[in-house]
C-alpha cells in the first residue's frame, strides 16, 4: 500500500500523504482559494472557486481521476497531487503545494510517490503539461526523468496566462 505515508519536508516538518476523505472538501477549498497570484499564474487565470473546488473533489473516483492530499501536524491539507486517466496504460500528473509549504521538497516528493503509485496502479506512461516559463515545476518533472516531447499552446484556462505549454512524458 503506497498511502497513508508520513515524509519529512526540508524544513523538518513532518507531512502525511494520503487519500483523501469525505471531510476533507473544507480544508481543500481552504488550499485552492488561498493560492496566491504567484502560483496561479501558470495555472490558470483566475482564482478557484469553492464551486470548482466541490467539483473538482467529486470528480475523484479512483477509477479515473486519483488524488493524494499533503497534510501538515495541523491538520490543514498543503499540497495535493493528482492522475487523470487518459487512456488504458497512460495518465495525466499534475502537483499543487500551496505558497506557505513550496521550496521545502514537498512537491518533488510527492510527485516521485504519485509515480510509484501510478506504476502500482498498472500506467505504463505519464503525462504533464506545464507552461514553459515555470521553471520550478519543469525543474522537477526532469529531476524525475520525464523528458520533453511537444511544445504547444494550450488555453489560458488550463495553462495559465501566457507562455506555451510543454508536454513532457515519462515511461514507467
Ligand atoms: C511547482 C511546484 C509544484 C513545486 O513544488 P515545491 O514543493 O515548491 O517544489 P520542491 O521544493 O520540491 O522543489 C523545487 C525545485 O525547483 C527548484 N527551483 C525553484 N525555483 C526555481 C527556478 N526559478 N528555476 C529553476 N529551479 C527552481 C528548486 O531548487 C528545487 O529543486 P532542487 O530540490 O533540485 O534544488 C509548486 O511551486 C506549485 O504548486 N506551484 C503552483 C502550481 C504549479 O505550477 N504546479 C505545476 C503544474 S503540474
Amino acid at each position: 500500500m503506497n498511502f497513508p505515508k508520513k515524509v519529512k519536508i526540508a524544513n523538518g516538518e513532518e507531512i502525511t500523504l494520503r487519500f483523501p476523505k469525505k471531510d476533507d472538501l473544507e480544508k481543500l477549498i481552504r488550499m485552492y482559494t488561498t493560492l496566491s497570484e504567484n502560483s496561479l499564474r501558470f495555472l490558470r487565470p483566475y482564482e478557484f472557486s469553492k464551486e470548482e473546488v466541490k467539483k473538482m473533489f467529486e470528480r475523484v473516483d479512483f477509477e479515473n481521476v486519483y488524488s493524494v492530499v499533503a497534510e501538515n501536524e495541523k491538520g490543514e491539507i498543503v499540497a495535493e497531487s493528482r492522475l487523470i486517466k487518459v487512456s488504458e496504460n497512460s495518465a495525466e500528473l499534475a502537483v499543487i503545494v500551496h505558497d506557505s509549504y513550496q521550496n521545502k521538497k514537498l512537491g518533488q516528493t510527492l510527485a516521485r510517490e504519485m509515480i510509484e503509485f501510478a506504476k502500482s496502479r498498472g500506467f505504463k506512461r505519464l503525462i504533464a503539461f506545464i507552461n514553459e516559463r515555470n521553471r520550478a515545476a519543469l525543474h522537477i518533472f526532469e529531476k524525475l526523468g520525464f523528458k520533453v516531447e511537444a511544445r504547444s499552446y494550450l488555453e489560458p484556462s488550463i495553462m495559465g496566462k501566457s507562455g506555451a505549454a510543454l508536454k513532457l512524458v515519462l515511461q514507467i
